[in-house]
C-alpha cells in the first residue's frame, strides 16, 4: 500500500497530557493478534493516560456488510467480549455502539458536503480493500466511510485516534474536513491525530503482507491454546531451512516477526543469532513463541470466561458506556449546528 503522508498526521505522544482518545473497529469478526499488536495493546497503555473512547463500529461493518445485518448482535458482542478480555477496563473506558448514537449519522450528512469525491477515490485503504474484495463498482455508503468515521471522531471531540497504520489516510481525510469545517463556519471541532501502534502491521501465518480473518491466517485472540500451536505449527518459515543446523534468514521468516512484536528484547536477539546461524531448529523457535503467546492469553481467558459467564455484563457496559457517549455527541450536535446558523428556534 502506498502511504504517501504528511506526518503531521501522527502525534507525538509526549506533547500530550490529558487527552481524549476516541478508536473503534468494524464488528465483522473475532479480533486476533495483528489487532492486538497493531492498536489494541497501545489502547491498553494508553487508557490509563488519556479519557478513552472505543467504537464499535457497526453502521461502518455495514459498509462491507450490508447483506447480512443479522450477524452484527453477535460480532458486536464478540468484539466487546475480546476488548474486556484483553484489558481494557470498563471503569476507565467507555466502549459503545455506533449505531445507537444517531448524532454521528447526522454529522456525516454535513460533513459529506465538505470533502470532494476524488480524495475518498484516492484513499489508498479504500483502494486496497475495494481491490481485496473485488469490488468493480463501489456503493456510496463504502466510499464514504472515511467521512463516517470523521464524525465518529468528531462527535467525541477526540485529540487522538490509537489506529493500525492502514487507517492513517482515513485521519488525513478527517483533519481534512474538520479544517474545512472550522474554516468555513469558524467551528471549534479539533483536528485529530493518529497515534501508530508499536507493531503497526503483523503479517500473516502464510506469510501474507497482512494477517486477517479474510485471508484465514489469523490467530484470534479467543483460539484455545490447542488450536494457537496447531496454527503457529503451520506457520511459514525461511523455506530454505531444510535442517535445524541449516542457517536461516530471520527477516523473512514469519515467526522472528512474530517474536519481534510478542516476545522480549533477549529471546528476540537470541532467535536472531540462533536462527542465523544454525542453532536452533525452526520446530524449537515455534515452540518458544507458542510460550510467549500462551503467556500472553492466558490472563486473557481468565477475563473472557467470567464475561462468558456474566455476558449480561457485557451489554450493560455497552449499553452504559452509549449512553454516556450520546450526551457528548448531541452536545457536540448543538455546537455545530450553531456554529452552521442552523440551531433553529423562535
Ligand atoms: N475503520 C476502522 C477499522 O476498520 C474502524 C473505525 C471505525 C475507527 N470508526 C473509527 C477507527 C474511528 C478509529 C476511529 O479498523
Amino acid at each position: 500500500m502506498d502511504l504517501k503522508t504528511d506526518n503531521s498526521a501522527i502525534a507525538d505522544e509526549s506533547k500530550y497530557k490529558y487527552k481524549r482518545i476516541l478508536t473503534g473497529d468494524r464488528p465483522t469478526g473475532p479480533l486476533h493478534l495483528g489487532h492486538y499488536a497493531g492498536s489494541l495493546k497501545n489502547r491498553i497503555r494508553l487508557q490509563d493516560k488519556y479519557e478513552t473512547f472505543i467504537l464499535i463500529a457497526d453502521v461502518q461493518a455495514l459498509t462491507t456488510n450490508f447483506e447480512h445485518p443479522e450477524k452484527l448482535k453477535e460480532n458486536i458482542f464478540l468484539v466487546a467480549l475480546d476488548y474486556l478480555s484483553a484489558g481494557i477496563d470498563p471503569k476507565i473506558s467507555t466502549i459503545a455502539i455506533q449505531s445507537m448514537i444517531p448524532e454521528i449519522s447526522e454529522l456525516t450528512t454535513f460533513f459529506s458536503m465538505l470533502i470532494s469525491v476524488n480524495p475518498l477515490r484516492h484513499n489508498p485503504t479504500i483502494k486496497t480493500e475495494a481491490k481485496e474484495r473485488g469490488y468493480k463498482e463501489l456503493t456510496y455508503g463504502f466510499l464514504g466511510y472515511p467521512v463516517s468515521q470523521t464524525a465518529d471522531i468528531a462527535v467525541f471531540k477526540a485529540d487522538l485516534v490509537p489506529v493500525g497504520i492502514d487507517q492513517l489516510p482515513h485521519i488525513e481525510i478527517a483533519r481534512k474536513i474538520v479544517r474545512k469545517f472550522n474554516e468555513l463556519y469558524c467551528g471549534k471541532l479539533i483536528e485529530p491525530s493518529a497515534l501508530i501502534g508499536e507493531s503497526p502491521k503483523l503479517v500473516g501465518l502464510d506469510g501474507n503482507l497482512k494477517m486477517s480473518k479474510s485471508y484465514g491466517n489469523a490467530v484470534n485472540l479467543s483460539d484455545d491454546f490447542d488450536s494457537v500451536k496447531n496454527k503457529i505449527k503451520s506457520a511459514l518459515t525461511d523455506k530454505n531451512r531444510i535442517h535445524p543446523t541449516d542457517k536461516g534468514n530471520p527477516d523473512i521468516c514469519t515467526i522472528y516477526s512474530y517474536h519481534k512484536a510478542f516476545s522480549g528484547g533477549d529471546l528476540i536477539k537470541e532467535t536472531e543469532y540462533n536462527c542465523k546461524n544454525g542453532k536452533i531448529g525452526c520446530v524449537k523457535c515455534k515452540e518458544n513463541l507458542f510460550g510467549v503467546i500462551k503467556t500472553l492469553l492466558e490472563p486473557m481467558n481468565e477475563r473472557r470466561n467470567h464475561y462468558l459467564k456474566n455476558k449480561d455484563e457485557v451489554w450493560d457496559i455497552l449499553f452504559d458506556g452509549t449512553k454516556k457517549s450520546r450526551i457528548i455527541a448531541s452536545e457536540t450536535i448543538k455546537e455545530v449546528k450553531n456554529s452552521m446558523e442552523i440551531l433553529y428556534n423562535k
